[in-house]
């Protein structure tokens, strides 16, 4: 592995970087190599239980397109749980990284480098559901490439399909200060994981490793009724938020929201009140 790709380049302007290309060269090898340390595929599957499976099985869903494949969680879990299942992500290194992943395990990855924002010039079929998870759609820094992002994963579902995208709680960051302990998502134990800057218009983690090694991500802190109203422009008709997996919370205690928007087009008027966002 060759130094340049060992290292991230964020400049001497680190907050200055808030821009939806910079992920291919945030997720680089090395921190690649590193995610499943940060993420634990054991306690994850605890943690999350089957919450996403029983989502998708009770919307009848069987095909599924995974856009933000990372090092391939969900797409095995979701494999094993007996769903056909397309592993997408824009970054060539996540793939080959989830591409091993699945042969450890017995599974052979279909996998396509696609970028969300141009989703369908790689992606032809229709998914009864896209999954977008592991607090990935905060790459998007500009409201355009959200919009855009979001319409091509409305553009490959099914007319009844369903959207399932999950984000950190960025109002409780935002609003009270940073404080998790990494029950639910990333379980890693030696991980130290924090927030180095937050603003209106990012956010910047930091991640040490158990070797010293220092990672960043620059993030754009999405708040959760932003993300939902996004969602309603684009056209799914009801979006269910819950918090840490749970339909009942606190707004500022679940460390993640999850998100599911269906495509399916309701005669009657929405009311939002009805919809799970407590
Ligand atoms: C935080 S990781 C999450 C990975 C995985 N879902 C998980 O939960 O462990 C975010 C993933 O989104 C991908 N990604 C970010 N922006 C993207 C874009 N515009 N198009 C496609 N993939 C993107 C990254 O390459 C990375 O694999």
């Amino acid at each position: 592995m060759s130094s340049t790709m060992d290292k991230q380049n964020f400049g001497d302007e680190t907050i200055d970087i808030r821009h939806s290309d910079n992920y291919a060269q945030e997720y680089i090898e090395g921190f690649v190599e590193k995610w499943d340390d940060l993420i634990d595929w054991d306690r994850r599957a605890t943690s999350e239980s089957d919450f996403f499976i029983n989502v998708l099985k009770e919307h009848g869903a069987k095909r599924v397109l995974d856009v933000a494949t990372g090092t391939g969680f969900h797409s095995v879990r979701l494999l094993e749980a007996g769903f056909e299942v397309v592993s997408a992500d824009g970054s060539a290194h996540m793939l080959a990284k989830a591409f091993e992943n699945g042969l450890k395990r017995g599974h052979i990855l279909r996998t396509i480098q696609a970028d969300w924002r141009w989703l369908n010039r790689d992606v032809h079929a229709l998914y009864d559901a896209v999954i977008c998870l592991g607090n990935s759609f905060t790459h998007l820094f500009s409201e355009r490439d959200r919009r855009k992002a979001l319409a091509e994963f409305y553009a490959t579902l099914r007319h009844d399909g369903i959207l399932i995208l999950d984000q950190r709680n960025y109002d409780a960051i935002m609003d009270h200060g940073y404080s998790s302990d990494h029950e639910y998502y990333y379980c890693g134990d030696d991980v130290k994981v924090a927030p180095e800057h937050v603003d209106d218009g990012l956010a910047r983690f930091r991640y040490q490793f158990p070797d010293k090694s220092v990672y960043h991500l620059n993030m754009f802190p999405l708040r959760k009724e932003y993300t939902r109203r996004l969602m309603r422009e684009v056209g799914f008709q009801t979006i269910d938020t819950y918090g840490d997996f749970q339909e009942t919370y606190r707004e500022h205690e679940p460390d993640f929201f999850i998100h599911v928007a269906k495509k399916t087009y309701s005669d009657e008027e929405i009311d939002e009140s009805k919809e799970t966002s407590k």
